[in-house]
């Protein structure tokens, strides 16, 4: 899969691709392709964004400045999806984490300030994404996020089995996964319930299907 991300700050992805399980795929399943607006911008010192018609505080980034950005890396629109990282988006669940792992080509973009001018995301954009209910200052962590999210549902990127029984999973019931618990038995009183040291594996199982939340 290639994902393309473009933001203005191309470094601050450094720190997530020596990540695991992302250091993992990069280069094998994941080809992860980073993009500065300023790079291809039409406009003259670098410059992406601009005040808002209308008045009011803060920056917009320019619907030029991105379509250039498309067309240098594309040269045209784009034939697969291509993602605006908004708080305004749909909510990103595990469910579209699925979804968008299966594609074999992805778009992000990245906005800051006061976020996009609406028309990238009405003619730019197939899909608006909101990693929450909350405002973060740029769309770099939400792309970090998403990046982290479909890494690590390719193919070679988890150990056999721990990527499907996860909370939210199908597997689940999209629930919450049972509770985790490793030495020592006992600290300070805290005693790991009695049947995961019993090494009875058919009780272990229904204990775990019991605590499925
Ligand atoms: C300060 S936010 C803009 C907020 C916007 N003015 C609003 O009130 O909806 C700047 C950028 O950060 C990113 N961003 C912030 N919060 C986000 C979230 N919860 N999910 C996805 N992207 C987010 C988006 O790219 C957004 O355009």
């Amino acid at each position: 899969m290639r994902v393309d991300v473009f933001t203005l700050v191309p470094h601050a992805f450094a720190w997530l691709t020596e990540q695991q399980p992302i250091a993992g795929v990069l280069g094998r399943e994941l080809e992860l392709r980073l993009f500065n607006y300023r790079d291809t911008t039409p406009l003259r010192a670098g410059q992406v964004d601009d005040e808002p018609y209308g008045g009011g505080a803060g920056m917009v980034l320019r619907v030029d400045v991105v379509a250039a950005a498309l067309d240098a890396v594309y040269g045209g629109p784009p034939a697969h999806r291509v993602v605006a990282l908004s708080p305004q988006g749909g909510q990103l669940t595990q469910e579209v984490v699925e979804e968008l792992a299966k594609e074999t080509h992805l778009t992000l973009l990245s906005a800051r300030f006061e976020g996009f001018d609406e028309r990238i995301v009405e003619h730019l954009c197939t899909d608006s994404l909101s990693i929450g209910p909350y405002v973060l200052s740029n769309g770099d962590l939400p792309a970090m996020v998403l990046v982290d999210a479909i890494a690590r549902r390719l193919p070679g990127a988890l150990s056999e089995g721990s990527g499907e029984l996860e909370s939210f999973s199908a597997e689940l019931g999209g629930r919450l996964e049972y509770p985790h618990y490793t030495r020592p038995a006992e600290f300070r009183g805290w005693r790991v319930p009695e049947v995961l040291l019993s090494g009875d594996h058919a009780r272990i199982e229904s204990w775990r299907k019991e605590h499925v939340r």
